[in-house]
């Protein structure tokens, strides 16, 4: 299903990679992150080659929601509390200066992405809720962040409450990413689609990125897919989960207008913000979140357009989509080295949702390891960090999600299909029509084929 960014995305028009290329640098992923760091390091005077395995901006980057902010949901009591004041405040920092680094990105390129100025708030219409959000203002208070407590919104909502950030942003995504490539063109990038990297290949002095027909040498390797596709080193899959999530955009036939965008503290979760299409304002609500795989209880998109009716009663859907992400065990993202036992092969994964910001964070850290120089936010999102165990609950829950699927594969033999990543039992999803892998999140076409990572090889359906 296309995201309403990508109705229009005109990047579908590289050839897909045949046969064997030197460079640099290669990206694997052609997401905001693969793209921003391919755009920071051609501007370093590397040679960047990028490799998508469907079109450019086409996967979680093209189904977002675009907010460009530091505000993730109630995050700073949370970092506080398991990390301390100061490294709290420096993931903020870090957020902060990614949104200041996408501006001027878009400044200097002159990238028209509808990029504006908004407010985001955290609201709540639970009583329940009501002294989470305030816990939250009087964290971020301490910690200096531009933010203070609201009784009322720009949305017909009955809210006890809300956090409000000052000068955070939105854009359309795919509007930027097509500017970024403009602009990796200029600077001598080689963008292949419809390239899947298959395999990482280690040698004496450099590595090799196999897709079926090609390949790509190259000293430094950037793995910018959502999930990573090399299970051993790393193991990741024992680090995230996946998430899917549901968005409309309707048109809600008000003269729509909000200083600033929204979510709520309370489950389920949605999101909203404006969008803008020629001169009028749309509205994006995403959410329904559930663990990729599991069992999908009722019909989402009915449940958000029910959401949306209680505002605006006249609303009209527009377009539909999912979207899927990584979630981090301790809500952090990893950013950085691969593994210690990988040199120069670089990750960043895990955005938990958050990935415009994560997504220019990386490309920062990544630029600067390969560059040679330090970066002062690498710490607050090494990779390689074991603290993820702080969150027992998910780390149990997630292993035994792994271990149910594989003991479902012993107790009844060969059931089909099973996932190519680690073999665990695959379950129907009815409402798209996809096998999905309640381990770790791959997804397949009812034929078979992979739609999702960390699967690289397709199912063998009759
Ligand atoms: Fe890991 Fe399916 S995604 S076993």
């Amino acid at each position: 299903m296309d995201s309403f960014w990508n109705i229009n995305n005109e990047n579908n028009r590289f050839a897909s990679l045949d046969g064997d290329i030197q460079a640099d640098v290669c990206v694997i992923g052609g997401g905001l992150t693969g793209l921003t760091t391919a755009y920071y390091l051609s501007k370093e005077g590397k040679k960047v080659v990028v490799l998508e395995k469907d079109v450019i901006c086409s996967g979680t980057s093209g189904g977002t929601t675009g907010k460009v902010t530091s505000q993730h949901g109630l995050i700073y009591k949370y970092l506080k509390d398991s990390n301390g004041k100061e490294f709290a405040r420096k993931y903020y920092e870090a957020n902060e200066k990614a949104i200041k680094d996408i501006e001027k990105i878009i400044n200097e390129e002159k990238i028209e992405c509808d990029f504006e100025k908004k407010k985001a708030y955290v609201y709540t219409e639970s009583k329940n809720e009501i002294q989470n959000i305030k816990n939250e203002v009087e964290v971020t208070n301490k910690l200096d962040i531009d933010s203070k407590f609201v009784d009322k919104i720009d949305l017909p909502l009955e809210i006890f409450g809300a956090i409000q950030f000052q000068n955070q942003a939105q854009f359309n995504p795919v509007k930027y990413a097509n500017g970024l490539v403009k602009s990796l063109l200029k600077n001598g990038v080689a963008i292949y689609e419809k390239s899947k990297a298959m395999d990482v290949l280690e040698d004496d002095e450099e590595y090799t990125v196999t897709t079926i027909n090609g390949s790509v040498n190259a000293k430094y390797v950037v793995i910018a897919t959502r999930y990573p596709i090399i299970t051993f080193p790393g193991y990741y899959f024992l680090k995230m989960y996946q998430s899917t999530s549901y968005a409309l955009i309707v048109d809600t036939n008000t003269d729509l207008q909000t200083d600033g965008y929204y979510i709520n503290s309370e489950t389920p979760q949605i999101s909203l913000r404006t969008v803008k299409d020629g001169d009028k304002n749309l509205l994006l609500i995403v959410g329904y979140d559930y663990k990729t795989g599991s069992e999908i209880i009722g019909n989402p998109f009915d449940y958000l357009f029910a959401r949306v009716k209680r505002m605006f009663p006249k609303a009209e859907i527009v377009k539909y989509w999912t979207a899927e992400d990584c979630i981090s065990l301790d809500k952090i993202p990893y950013i950085g080295d691969f593994s210690n036992v990988l040199d120069n092969v670089y990750v960043a994964t895990g955005f938990n949702k958050w990935g415009m910001t994560s997504s220019n964070i990386s490309a920062n850290i990544i630029t600067d390891k390969i560059m040679g120089r330090e970066n002062e936010y690498e710490e607050i999102f090494r990779s390689s960090r074991l603290e993820i165990i702080k969150n027992k609950d998910e780390a149990i829950n997630m292993l035994k999600e792994s271990v149910d699927g594989i003991v479902v594969k012993r107790i009844k033999g060969k059931p089909t299909p099973t996932c190519t990543h680690l073999g665990c039992k695959l379950s129907w999803n009815q409402l798209e029509e996809t096998w999905d892998c309640p381990c770790h999140g791959s997804r397949y076409t009812k034929r078979g084929f992979v739609i999702e990572s960390p699967a690289v090889s397709n199912l063998e359906i009759d």
